[in-house]
């Protein structure tokens, strides 16, 4: 297996090689912004047909690696699957987001379903990832993911995004029992998510903490690093060789002892921070991976290349994954991402 590993760039980085040139690949990247995408949602019906249905949730996931070569795919779903797939109603409205029904109370807690359940609703996801480790190039690692169990519960509470994420800190505040409780079940539903996703070939996983940002001192700890870290042994015990990259999104000083607190092997980096401090602050534990606004996809340019040469040179004396900030947007042009690529591989 060790051989394996050492032939995907992207595996190499996460095991702490500095590479002469950063892997790469950018969240988003099977999206809005790509005409193959529209037309492939298009035939799906609507986002959550295309989330489950394997064929086509693989096609979206292959487009940009067909297009663009990228070292990395990420599989195709969402994290607001796992809430669905624990009882909770979800559904999106069109040019404005996704929307759930609320937990308010501990009725609406009462009635979502066990952790055992959750494989009924989310067996296609894992049939996604057996067509993807078919189908994908050789070369190109296959990543897993889900949400945190912080940001996931912030929709879970409010049926929606929030800006401030305020109705799941009122509830913190409120009745942290019943706040514990919910980070508890989705905890647990995560680590058998993940677990089956590895089962079915992912590669890699990665927790994506979109709201971590807005968890202060303690409560960063205790809701934001204490379940990554429960989530990240657990998988690591059940699959060793396994990477984790977590994103702890606008965790600010909460970056600084990320690897060590949960044991990530990787820490994605939102682009709230400068490449100089984290090359300083949180390279020095192992891999990072980021961080490139993802407004330069919309803008291009001079910046663009400049920014994307910048960030490569401050983040070259370790182990980097070269990735967005955060996901690419709808009104990103596609030749600016080509552009990105060709400025990272050209050293
Ligand atoms: O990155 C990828 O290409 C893989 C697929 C992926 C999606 N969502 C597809 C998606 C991943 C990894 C996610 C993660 C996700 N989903 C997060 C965490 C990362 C982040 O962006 O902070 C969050 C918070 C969600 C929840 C979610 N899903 C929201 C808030 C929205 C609406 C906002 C938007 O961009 O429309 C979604 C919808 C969504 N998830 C789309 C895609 C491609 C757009 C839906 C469409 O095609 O209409």
């Amino acid at each position: 297996m060790k051989d394996a590993v050492q032939t995907k760039t992207i595996l190499r980085a996460l095991a702490g090689e500095t590479l002469p040139t950063p892997p790469i690949w950018m969240m988003r990247q099977a999206g809005r912004y790509l005409p193959e995408y529209k037309a492939t949602r298009a035939q799906a019906g609507d986002f959550l047909s295309l989330c489950y249905n394997p064929e086509l949730a693989a096609e979206v996931t292959l487009q940009p690696i067909r297009r663009y070569g990228f070292d990395a795919a990420i599989l195709f779903a969402d994290i607001l699957l796992v809430p669905q797939a624990l009882g909770a109603d979800l559904w999106f409205v069109t040019g404005e987001g996704p929307r759930l029904s609320t937990i308010t109370a501990q009725s609406d807690f009462d009635v979502l379903k066990p952790v055992s359940a959750i494989h009924d609703t989310l067996n296609p996801i894992y049939e996604t990832v057996r067509i993807l480790r078919k189908e994908l190039p050789e070369e190109t690692t296959l990543i897993g993911f889900a949400g945190a169990p912080w940001t996931v519960a912030t929709y879970m509470i409010a049926g929606q995004g929030t800006p401030d994420q305020g109705p799941a800190h009122a509830l913190m505040q409120g009745n942290v029992a019943l706040f514990e409780a919910l980070l508890a079940r989705i905890t647990a539903a995560t680590i058998e998510y993940l677990s089956a996703q590895i089962d079915a070939g992912a590669e890699v996983v990665k927790i994506f903490d979109s709201w971590a940002g807005s968890l202060k001192g303690e409560a960063f700890q205790k809701y934001a690093v204490a379940p990554c870290a429960e989530i990240t042994a657990a998988i690591k015990a059940r699959h060793p060789d396994i990477p984790i990259i977590g994103f702890p999104r606008e965790a600010g000083d909460g970056y600084i002892g990320f690897h060590s607190k949960t044991g990530v092997d990787c820490v994605a980096l939102d682009n709230s921070v400068s490449a100089e401090w984290a090359a300083a602050k949180v390279q020095v534990d192992g891999c990072v991976q980021g961080n490139l606004a993802s407004s330069h996809m919309v803008t291009g340019g001079q910046a663009l290349v400049d920014e994307t040469r910048a960030i490569v040179k401050a983040l070259s004396n370790g182990p980097h994954i070269f990735n967005l900030g955060h996901g690419i947007t709808p009104d990103a042009d596609p030749e600016n991402v080509r552009l990105m690529i060709e400025t990272v591989r050209a050293g």
